[in-house]
This record gives C-alpha cells, sequence and structure tokens, in this order.
C-alpha cells in the first residue's frame, strides 16, 4: 500500500502517520523528519535547510526529489509505504509519478485532513516531541499515559520545534496554501483523493483512514 497523508502544519499527518506504520507494518516517510535528521547531524544537506526550515519556508524541490529518490528505492519500501509532509508542490508531486514510475509502482491513495485552520496553533504551541523515537504528544490533546515518559520507547528526552510558533507557524499555512493545496486537484483528476475530518480526535481520525483503506482493498 502506497499512501500520502495531506494536510497543512498540525494537521495530524505525523500522529496517524506513526499509526498506520504500527498497524501495516508501511515505512513512514516524513521529509520534515528526515531534514530534522540531517540538521541533528550538522551534515550538507542538514547546513543547507536549517535557516530555511526555521523560517517556515519550503525548502527547494530539487533537495527533497533527490533525498526521497534515494530513501524509496530502498528495499523496505518494496511492501509499501505512508508519504507524510511529500509532495508538497507540483513539481513534487510530478517527480513523485516518475520515481514510482521508475519502479514499476502507483499510489494507492492520497488522504486530506480536513481541518481548520484557526484551531491548528493550539496543537502546534502544545506540541512535544520524543527526542529519541520521534513520538509526537500535546501538552492536552496527547500527554504520556506516564508523565514525562515516551510511551513508545520509555525516553524521558522530548524536544519542541523551533519552527512550532505563531510568527512561524503563519508562514507555514501560508506556504501550504500557495504551494502545497494547488497539488489537490492534481491527485483528485487521478480519482485517488479522499478526505477525512481532521479536526476530530485521534482514534476517530485513524478510524476514518482505516475505513478509506478498507474500502479501497475490497474494490481492488
Ligand atoms: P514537517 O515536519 O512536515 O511539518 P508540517 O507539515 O508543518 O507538519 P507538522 O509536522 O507540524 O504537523 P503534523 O501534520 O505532522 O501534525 P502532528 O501529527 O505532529 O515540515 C517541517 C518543515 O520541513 C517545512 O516547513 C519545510 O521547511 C520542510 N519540509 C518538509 N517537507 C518538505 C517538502 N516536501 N518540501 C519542502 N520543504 C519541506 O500533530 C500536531 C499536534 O497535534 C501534536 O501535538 C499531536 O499530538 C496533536 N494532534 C494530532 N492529531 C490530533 C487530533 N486529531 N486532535 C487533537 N490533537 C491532535
Ligand atoms: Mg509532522
Amino acid at each position: 500500500m502506497r499512501l500520502i497523508l495531506l494536510g497543512p502544519p498540525g494537521a495530524g499527518k505525523g500522529t496517524q502517520a506513526r499509526r498506520l506504520m504500527q498497524k501495516y507494518g508501511l515505512v513512514q516517510l516524513a521529509t520534515g523528519d528526515m531534514l530534522r535528521a540531517h540538521i541533528a547531524a550538522d551534515d550538507d544537506i542538514g547546513k543547507r535547510v536549517k535557516e530555511i526550515m526555521a523560517s517556515g519556508q519550503l525548502v527547494p524541490d530539487q533537495l527533497i526529489v533527490f533525498m526521497i529518490a534515494e530513501r524509496i528505492s530502498h528495499p523496505d519500501c518494496e511492501k509499501g509505504f505512508i508519504l507524510d509532509g511529500f509532495p508538497r508542490t507540483v513539481p513534487q508531486a510530478e517527480a513523485l509519478d516518475k520515481m514510482l514510475a521508475d519502479l514499476d509502482q502507483k499510489l494507492d491513495a492520497v488522504i486530506k485532513l480536513k481541518v481548520d485552520e484557526g484551531k491548528l496553533l493550539k496543537r502546534i504551541e502544545g506540541r512535544f516531541t520524543c527526542a529519541d523515537c520521534g513520538a509526537s504528544y500535546h501538552q492536552e490533546f496527547h500527554k504520556p499515559k506516564v508523565e514525562g515518559i515516551c510511551d513508545e520507547c520509555g525516553s524521558d528526552h522530548f524536544v519542541v520545534r523551533p519552527d512550532d510558533n505563531p510568527e512561524k507557524m503563519k508562514v507555514r499555512l501560508t506556504a501550504f496554501r500557495e504551494q502545497t493545496a494547488p497539488i489537490l486537484p492534481y491527485y483528485e483528476a487521478k480519482g485517488i483523493l479522499h478526505s477525512v475530518d481532521g479536526m476530530a480526535d485521534i482514534d476517530a481520525v485513524s478510524d476514518a483512514i482505516d475505513a478509506i483503506l478498507d474500502k479501497i482493498a475490497i474494490s481492488t
């Protein structure tokens, strides 16, 4: 199964991608996480993208496409993957089609998380992430079961992203509206675009995604 989770910052892409990864054994390809790993490693890519990401703007298509093309050809992606945060521009969507055609693969679904943009800032401002395994939490909506301990790996080390503040959120939302939203008609025209209510609680969003995936499995 090859899926794209699409939605503005804070829509819940990462939260749902991790659940799908655990449930279906798919690989999560989260470009934001991949870029943050490059920044943490302080390598060439990390040095190039650090300031751009902190500003809330998108990094250049060429770099992202290179990164995904390399990753998607790994054997662990053969069974399927969830793209979280990619593609984010029309040229990225076109490049993905070409990559998949070269691998004789196709996308099964693009799932749009429909959200109320006015409420996303609260999600972003309350978010904290496990520094060791990347699991994402929220001070109000999704606390670890034991305070200060990651549910998934037991770590007590959490981080807050430098772009998770009101000023950068404005830039990120503008980037979504102007550069990412235009890819929706691209996938609608292919007949693979589905929409779920991303404002429902986390379990209800997962159930809605599962229902779409079940339907696709029945019809193929
Ligand atoms: P990226 O890391 O992809 O960030 P983003 O798209 O801004 O999305 P977020 O990770 O902030 O939100 P999310 O949808 O994953 O939400 P989450 O599940 O964490 O990209 C960062 C930057 O990298 C970009 O700005 C750009 O610079 C660069 N970049 C990355 N990919 C790129 C590309 N392809 N091209 C160019 N540049 C690229 O949830 C958010 C919070 O809400 C959490 O606290 C969570 O617990 C909570 N929550 C989740 N779901 C719910 C719910 N249903 N109800 C209540 N709370 C919820
Ligand atoms: Mg994310």
